[in-house]
């Protein structure tokens, strides 16, 4: 998206500039892993590459779990150190979207060091004043290192994200299970693709009619998204799709179920 394109978002200069800090790191970070693969794919591209390698091994040894666990835990290993952050611009989109409208119960599905989950809080923190109404981010991650780093990240920002983020440390499949809100505005599935549709299934009895459902990279992860984008695909689970034309893709799906 162009440079020239207005930031819609509204919040304190030192949450701006930590911003800009943040999704730097995150991109530095991702060149990094790029030269380490010969330089061959640049930015999210090589974490999709991994995480296709990851899902490879395996679909090859669907019985030995000793591979599993090893290729997993490698992947993991790399991963535990890494931003990985949603790109700027899809950031910047989710904030308007949640202004327009009306959102204020969101769940993110992959935190990593919070990132995004900036982006959520504001945009829930500024619908909730406007309208009075009552609603949270729920924020989740696996790692414990991640997600103290995380939360030193919205400490920095002060109350105005601290307070909208209700972060649940562990693996999403367990922590989402439990205190949803009644009904749930809107899904960001920024999470290792495997993940993606056990996760959407978890979250779906919340999901609240015209609610958004983002998923990143669904161009470039279009194989590992393969079970999920077949889901929201199909007429009869009630979404209406459309991929947007951010780098790597970042899907819109908007559940409109006939009952
Ligand atoms: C792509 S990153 C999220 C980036 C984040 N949304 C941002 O923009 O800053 C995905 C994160 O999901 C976490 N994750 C992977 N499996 C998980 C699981 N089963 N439960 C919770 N988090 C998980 C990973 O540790 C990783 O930090």
């Amino acid at each position: 998206m162009s440079s020239q394109s207005p930031n819609p978002l509204s919040a304190p200069i030192h949450i701006l500039s930590l911003l800009k800090d943040l999704h730097k790191k995150s991109l530095d970070q991702e060149a990094q892993l790029a030269k380490r693969d010969n330089g061959k794919v640049f930015s999210d591209k090589i974490i999709s590459d991994l995480e296709d390698q990851h899902q490879e091994q395996q679909q090859k040894h669907p019985n030995d779990s000793t591979s599993h666990s090893s290729t997993a835990a490698e992947f993991d290993a790399l991963m535990l150190d890494k931003f990985i952050a949603l790109d700027e611009d899809k950031c910047q989109f989710m904030y308007q979207l949640i202004t327009a409208m009306g959102a204020t119960n969101v769940v993110e599905a992959g935190t990593s060091f919070g990132v995004s989950t900036i982006y959520l809080a504001l945009g829930v923190g500024r619908v909730k004043s406007a309208t009075g109404k009552g609603g949270v981010v729920i924020a989740t991650e696996k790692e414990k290192a991640k997600a103290d780093v995380a939360r030193g990240y919205w400490a920095q920002c002060g109350k105005v994200v601290e307070d909208e983020i209700d972060l649940r440390v562990g693996d999403l499949l367990e922590t989402l299970r439990v205190d949803l809100p009644r009904e749930i505005d809107l899904l960001l599935l920024d999470i290792w693709s495997a993940l993606a549709l056990p996760t959407l299934k978890t979250v779906l009895p919340r999901l609240r009619p015209g609610a958004v459902v983002l998923t990143d990279n669904t161009i470039s992860s279009a194989k590992g998204y393969a079970d999920l984008l077949a889901f929201l695909r199909n007429p009869e689970n009630g979404f209406q799709n459309m991929t947007l034309p951010f780098t790597n893709g970042f899907e819109m799906s908007v559940y409109l179920p006939k009952s």
